[in-house]
């Protein structure tokens, strides 16, 4: 088999990252390996993200910047959700672009590489490009391989994909499409593969993940139900999930926090604002008061449990009152920590069209204001931990030599000295200095904890 060199560059949220490892996972066989640059690249893909303005601008450069390198058997590919938004618009605007495929098709892969070979071998000109952007009926996850390649510690299962909810502002719902939960089984299984690759934690994704609707046996099997059962995996030390949305947080996924031991003390749960009438233009359906609710029902399960949110500000109609709502709703709950974005209209989402747009400058002053908050509650949770012991999972190799980084129960990145050979290893780490983005500590026990 002929070595291929392949480059992949991923934008947006994590299933993006889970997509394009799956794609590296489909290559491999045909004799692709990864490769750092695109330069000397025979395959490139952009794994392309539209949730915001900037996002999607950021692919065409990216474009521009590749397009030199691209030699007679270079194939280029733009994926993801830009491609699915406006892939005609990219074989347009960049018409050298040989293949453009949303996230629902990406298992066909090696057909639609085959035929761009063949229609570079006919030299057809520009226009030759190939889009497939379909919603097909069967699921990709039917066809993606059993093998995982380039793992390590912490890897991400998709569990869920779509969104039926359609929020205001949100292009999701026409990106991915429909929501849908893979069977119980199939998770089991990746997620048993995956702990042989000697993964220790995995982070459960959707786009709405705990709206999860699997069957068990004879029952339903929501997100709660579905970690208790992926628990009882050998070797799989913890679980994670993202994104969910507050309406469908329900007790069960709540009481997982408190019974399954794997289960982290961390929820990302956005609330996107703290106000009722901004909740209601947005199409959130839920209120301030619902999300408050969770989080006190959470607590009394998990107290310690770190929170963390998105938010939006300047949306349509979003008054000096709306955003102090999501100030004081913020001091309210003391979030871990939490990322906030000024809103950015996007084509064919109500909220571009609605009256009452914010200026961009009220727009920036608001979400420095609300990033100021937010940073001094991150270092606030962060200077918490100073003293205490917590197990630490050492998922990344430092800058420094001698150097591993790793993650506590609550999500903080955590610095420290070791030896290499704990990467990988769960460890006690006593915690001393706080930063805003992470902490330092030193590590307690050489061994393993949870052996
Ligand atoms: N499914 C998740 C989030 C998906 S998008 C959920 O329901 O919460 C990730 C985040 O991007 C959103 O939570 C929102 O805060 C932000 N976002 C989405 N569309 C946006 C837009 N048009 N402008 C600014 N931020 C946006
Ligand atoms: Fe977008 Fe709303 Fe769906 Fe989240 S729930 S993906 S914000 S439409
Ligand atoms: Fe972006 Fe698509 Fe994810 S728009 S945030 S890559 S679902």
């Amino acid at each position: 088999m002929i070595e291929k060199r392949l480059y992949i560059k991923t934008y947006g949220c994590q299933m993006n990252m889970y997509d394009s490892g799956r794609m590296a996972d489909i290559l491999k066989p045909l004799g692709y390996s990864l490769i750092e640059t695109p330069e000397g690249a025979d395959l490139v893909i952009l794994n392309t993200c539209h949730i915001r303005e900037k996002a999607d601008e950021k692919v065409y450069s990216d474009l521009g910047r590749i397009r030199p390198y691209k030699d007679d058997k270079m194939v280029l590919a733009v994926a993801g959700c830009v491609a699915q938004a406006e892939g005609a618009e990219i074989m347009r605007r960049a018409p050298y672009v040989d293949l453009v495929f949303g996230p629902q098709t990406y298992h066909r892969l090696p057909e639609m590489i085959a035929r761009a070979h063949r229609s570079q071998d006919k030299k057809s000109g520009p226009g030759r490009g190939i889009l497939d952007v379909e919603f097909p009926l069967e699921s990709k996850f039917d066809h993606l391989p059993q093998e995982h390649t380039g793992v390590g510690p912490s890897a991400f299962l998709a569990i869920q994909e779509g969104c039926d909810k359609f929020c205001t502002f949100c292009v999701v719902p026409y990106t991915r499409g429909a929501e849908y939960s893979r069977p119980v089984q199939a998770i089991y299984e990746e997620a048993s593969r995956l702990v042989d690759c000697g993964v220790k934690e995995i982070t459960l994704l959707g786009q709405n993940v705990n709206a999860y609707h699997g069957v068990l046996g004879a029952n339903e099997c929501g997100l709660g139900k579905l970690m208790e059962h992926l628990s009882s995996i050998k070797g799989l030390e913890r679980l994670r999930y993202m994104t969910s949305h507050p309406r469908d947080m329900d007790e069960e996924l709540m009481i997982a926090h408190r019974d399954v031991p794997q289960v982290m003390p961390f929820l990302h749960l956005p609330i996107q604002s703290g106000s009722n009438q901004i909740l209601e233009t947005m199409n959130r359906k839920h209120t301030r008061e619902h999300y408050l609710k969770i989080i006190e029902k959470l607590r009394t399960y998990r107290p310690d449990i770190a929170l963390s949110s998105d938010f939006i500000v300047g949306f349509p109609g979003e008054t000096d009152q709306d955003f102090e709502d999501t100030l004081n709703l913020v001091s309210e709950i003391g979030y871990a920590q939490a990322y906030s974005f000024k809103y950015s209209p996007r084509l064919g989402t109500p909220g571009a069209v609605m009256d009452n747009q914010v200026p961009e400058d009220v727009k920036s002053d608001r979400l420095e204001r609300l990033q100021d908050l937010l940073n001094v509650q991150q270092q606030t949770f962060n200077e918490l931990s100073v003293g205490k012991t917590l197990p630490v999972l050492l998922d990344r190799k430092g800058k420094k030599e001698g150097q591993l980084l790793g993650k506590t129960p609550y999500l903080q990145s955590v610095y420290v000295e070791s030896s290499p050979r704990l990467f990988g290893e769960c460890v006690n780490v006593t915690i001393e200095k706080a930063f805003a983005n992470s902490v330092t500590g030193t590590i307690l026990t050489q061994e393993s904890v949870l052996k």
